[in-house]
């Protein structure tokens, strides 16, 4: 490498949920640095060229502008921004493999194999190739041999470098990392990237380790923050059976400081990209290295997410006196969880396909998620392995699902309210307004524990939350 720190360029294949954001911080941070993010998808790309971001995050519009035109470029040109490059990051989607061998556990590696194949392709001279997607353990063994077997001459360090950011806070969790993880082999492809990273997270918090290592850890990460959610739900399983109160019995073990207060928030069940991805991927590790017993541990995990998922719209049903066939329920909030506009595994998409399957009318509010993706969610969670949606199932979405354009609106007439995602609006609306636009009884079921339990009965509501008992005006 004969570039200087001051004349570093830096190119990301995939501009997501993790490429756009991490790529922005770079380049707000580091002005000198040319950071060229690439897609392959051209309407997104002209979205993060646009004022309408692809990406919806607190904070995230402001990090873009400062950078955008200066030292921040997003394109299609990806073969141009490989050979320009001296650090070139992988953020590609790892999703699950729903075909063929390990199909619904492993990986779908796709993605990655077409980054490094592209790499090989367009590269001269030395390039460090940074793994920022979520990948299985020893699959940069996979990328050096792609990148050493098809290239054109060029040479190559591989390191890991996964990504712990959260969506809805992903612009903090990049200014202020718990820790950035650093895996590789070469001393000096390591430091190169640890000087990225120094530009403004302290020293002691980028730790540096062996590639195994490094790719191992986020799966680890993400399979025991989502254990700690799973665990938090068992027991609502058993709070609402006995009467004791999740958010109490939270408290009660969260101040014990070995066990600490945080993800102990039960839920209608954990959601998003990463979790149950991450840990499937993790059971099939566990599988192919024939440790049966470690794959069901963390597979139960997942089992029980599921489980938690089906007990609220069973609860939902059993409570509206068995049936909520042709009846109208308020769905407020289908993003996976607040300060996002990403939909993917929402427990929110489940609970509403099993309520349609039920035959209730649906009016869905999301304060950031378009009508049309709400639709592509449920049309999906309804289709066959290979995405087809049958006649039938088009009609059910069709005539039983609405979208409304605020929380209002979504309750007029209803008989119930589920509250699916956590948004600060729903804690905050006026409890009068909404009681007097409904049918009675007027449930409201709480999949977040967040509404003011007590007021909502004083105004006649029936109220129904996580792992507590429920309550109605006597
Ligand atoms: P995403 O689907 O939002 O973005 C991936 C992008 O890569 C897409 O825009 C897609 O068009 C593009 N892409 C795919 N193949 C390409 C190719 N060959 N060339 C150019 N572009 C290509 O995914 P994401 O949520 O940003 O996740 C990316 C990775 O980061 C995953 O491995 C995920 O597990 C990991 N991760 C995600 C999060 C999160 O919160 N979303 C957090 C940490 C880690
Ligand atoms: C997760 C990890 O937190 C992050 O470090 C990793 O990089 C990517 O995966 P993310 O999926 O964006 O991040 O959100 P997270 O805040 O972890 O929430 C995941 C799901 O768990 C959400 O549906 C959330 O509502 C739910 N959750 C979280 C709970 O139900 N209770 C909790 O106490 C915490």
């Amino acid at each position: 490498m004969n570039t200087t720190p001051s004349s570093l360029k830096i190119c990301c294949i995939g501009a997501g949920y993790v490429g756009g954001p991490t790529m922005a911080m770079i380049a707000k941070q580091c002005p000198d640095i040319d950071v060229h993010v690439v897609d392959l998808n051209q309407t997104r790309v002209d979205q993060w060229n646009s004022s309408d971001l692809p990406v919806y995050e607190p904070g995230l519009d402001e990090v873009v502008q400062e950078a955008r035109g200066r030292n921040l470029r997003f394109s299609t040109n990806v073969d141009q921004a490989i050979s320009e490059a001296d650090i070139i990051f992988i953020a590609v989607n790892t999703p699950t493999k729903y075909f063929g061998i390990g199909a619904g556990r492993a990986a779908n590696l796709e993605f990655i194999e077409k980054c490094a194949r592209k790499i090989a392709e367009c590269s001269q001279g030395h390039k460090i190739v940074v793994e920022k997607s979520t990948l299985p353990v020893r699959t940069a063994e996979a990328v050096k041999r792609i990148l050493n077997s098809a290239a054109k001459g060029a040479t190559f360090d591989v390191l890991s470098n996964p990504e712990f950011l959260a969506e809805g806070t992903a612009v903090q969790d990049l200014l202020h990392p718990d820790r950035v993880l650093i895996g590789g082999e070469s001393k000096e492809a390591v430091e190169r990237l640890v000087q990225v990273y120094a530009r403004w997270i302290p020293r002691e918090r980028i730790l540096t380790t062996n590639l195994w290592s490094s790719e191992l850890s986020k799966l680890t990460a993400n399979a025991f923050l989502a254990q700690r959610v799973s665990s938090i739900n068992a027991i609502s399983a058993l709070c609402e059976a006995t009467g004791a109160d999740v958010d109490e019995v939270a408290r009660a073990i969260g101040t014990d400081s070995r066990i600490g207060p945080k993800f102990l928030k039960a839920s209608v069940g954990f959601g998003g990209s990463c979790f149950q991805k991450d840990i499937l991927n993790l059971v099939y590790l566990c599988e192919h290295f024939g440790l049966r017993e470690v794959a069901q541990y963390w597979e139960q995990v997942v089992v029980m997410n599921d489980y938690q998922k089906r007990r609220f719209s069973e609860r939902i049903v059993r409570t509206m006196f068995n049936t909520v066939s042709d009846k109208k329920i308020a769905i407020w909030g289908f993003a996976f969880k607040k300060d996002t506009n990403d939909t993917r595994e929402s427990a929110a998409i489940h609970v509403c396909r099993d309520l349609l399957e039920e035959r209730a009318r649906l009016v869905i509010y999301d304060p950031r998620v378009p009508e049309s993706q709400i639709r592509s969610e449920l049309e999906m969670a309804f289709a066959d392995l290979v995405g087809g949606l049958s006649d039938k199932h088009k009609k059910l979405i069709d005539a039983n699902v609405t979208v409304a354009t605020d929380a209002y609106a979504a309750a007029k007439d209803a008989h119930a309210i589920a509250v699916l995602t956590e948004w600060d609006e729903f804690k905050t609306v006026d409890a009068t307004r909404v009681f007097e636009g409904m049918r009675r009884p007027a449930f409201v079921f709480d999949g977040r524990n967040i509404l003011d339990r007590e007021n909502l009965v004083k105004h006649g509501f029936e109220v129904h939350s996580i792992g507590r008992p429920s309550l109605a005006h006597i």
